[in-house]
């Protein structure tokens, strides 16, 4: 197929722009026809910016006579039911994260494909970065040798009146959670693909430096993953003035360390050391040698903690979006791979409410 996917986009919020932004980073394969938003005035203003066509409502999107996938960056309780009306009508879908906030929905959501033709991508845009590439590649080669210990840690900062901002944000229902199914399920889903399924959860929550929310502003837990290695999660829209999203990896012959998109620290015994009975203690940081074998310099966007700097974080997930549709293949983040962080976040939750570790669904 030569031609380039036409794209419409439901939800003219905070994220709808930054697809429109990586929709246009791929002038020869994409092209934005419409939007719609229920506040036609936000439709309005993207579509004059992109030469797209408004409309209000999601039905009237999907009437549009020359559309070929939509993207749903609506409120995250509503992402099934908008996709699964999409799917309805012929279309391929790019939802944003959450997939949703229930399994249930994203059940629903799986069963309303028509036939395997019919492509849907979860966005989970950082594993396009380069960081995360070089660390995946390195634990799948086997460099890091037997995996210990996985961490995600998640320090940001939301204000009171971010939370204010949408009725939607922070309620159970459209946002399904706080810092954990909002703002670290982006480096818990890097953690769980790197790191391998995880088994188990045990968990804590608390709403600690927020009022007029119904979920968390913090979250620890700890994870046995099913390849035996163990992890920590850490979540929080709590820690003034936000500071950083990290990932480690840690195992028997490596380690790696990713903060705010960009490795920070690289090391793996290409033979097993005869170094001290310590390790190298922290040193052989080889991040310089493993950027160079890997042709995409710089090693991640910096997008950071504001969604706003998001920029074309989103762009190479739309290529491969696209690429699945020519060569009829799953997108890398399908809507099985979507559900996995949802999964673990959902028994963090029910492990913090009854006080036991619960097994991941
Ligand atoms: N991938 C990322 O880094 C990232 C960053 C920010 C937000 N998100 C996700 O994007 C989604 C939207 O977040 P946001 O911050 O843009 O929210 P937002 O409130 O800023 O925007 C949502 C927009 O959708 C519109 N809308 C809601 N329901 C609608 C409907 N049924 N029909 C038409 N329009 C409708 C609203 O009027 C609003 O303009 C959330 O699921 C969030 O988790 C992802």
């Amino acid at each position: 197929m030569a031609e380039r996917i036409r794209f419409g986009i439901l939800g003219c919020g905070v994220i709808g722009p930054h697809h429109a932004q990586a929709i246009a980073g791929l002038p020869d394969d994409a092209v934005l026809v419409a939007v719609a938003d229920r506040e036609l005035d936000r439709a309005e203003k993207l579509a004059q910016q992109y030469g797209a066509t408004a409309y209000d409502a999601l039905n009237e999107l999907l009437r549009h006579s020359e559309l070929d996938a939509v993207c749903i960056c609506t409120p995250s309780g509503e992402h099934a039911a908008c996709a699964v009306a999409a799917l309805d009508a012929g279309k391929h879908v790019v939802i944003e994260k959450p997939v949703d906030v229930t399994l249930t929905a994203i059940d629903r959501l799986r069963a309303a494909r028509r036939s395997q033709a019919q492509k849907v991508a979860v966005i989970s845009q950082h594993r396009f970065d380069t960081a995360t590439r070089i660390v995946r590649d390195a634990v799948e080669q086997g460099r890091f040798g037997r995996l210990t210990v996985g961490t995600a840690q998640v320090r940001w900062w939301r204000s009171q009146s971010y939370y204010d901002s949408g009725a939607w944000r922070g309620t159970w229902e459209y946002d399904g959670g706080g810092a954990l199914m909002n703002q670290s399920i982006h480096t818990i889903d890097l953690l769980q693909w790197i790191m391998g399924p995880v088994a188990e959860v045990s968990a804590y929550t608390g709403l600690l430096a927020h009022e007029r929310i119904e979920v968390e502003d913090t979250a620890v837990a700890v994870l046995r993953f099913a390849n035996g290695a163990l992890g920590v999660i850490e979540g929080t829209t709590a820690a003034y003035p936000g500071l950083t999203a990290r990932l480690e990896v840690h195992g028997s012959q490596g380690s790696a360390i990713i903060d705010n998109d960009e490795l920070l620290y690289f090391h793996s015994a290409s033979v097993p050391e005869e170094g001290s009975a310590y390790g190298v203690s922290g040193g052989g940081n080889q991040v310089a040698d493993v950027l160079s074998q890997y042709a995409t310099a710089p090693a991640g966007p910096a997008a950071g903690a504001d969604p706003a700097s998001l920029s074309m974080a989103h762009r190479d997930q739309f290529r491969d979006f696209v690429e699945a549709i020519r060569e009829d293949r799953e997108p890398l983040v399908n809507i099985e791979e979507g559900r996995k962080p949802v999964a673990i976040i959902l028994a963090i939750y029910e492990s913090a409410r009854n006080g036991r570790p619960v097994a991941i669904q």
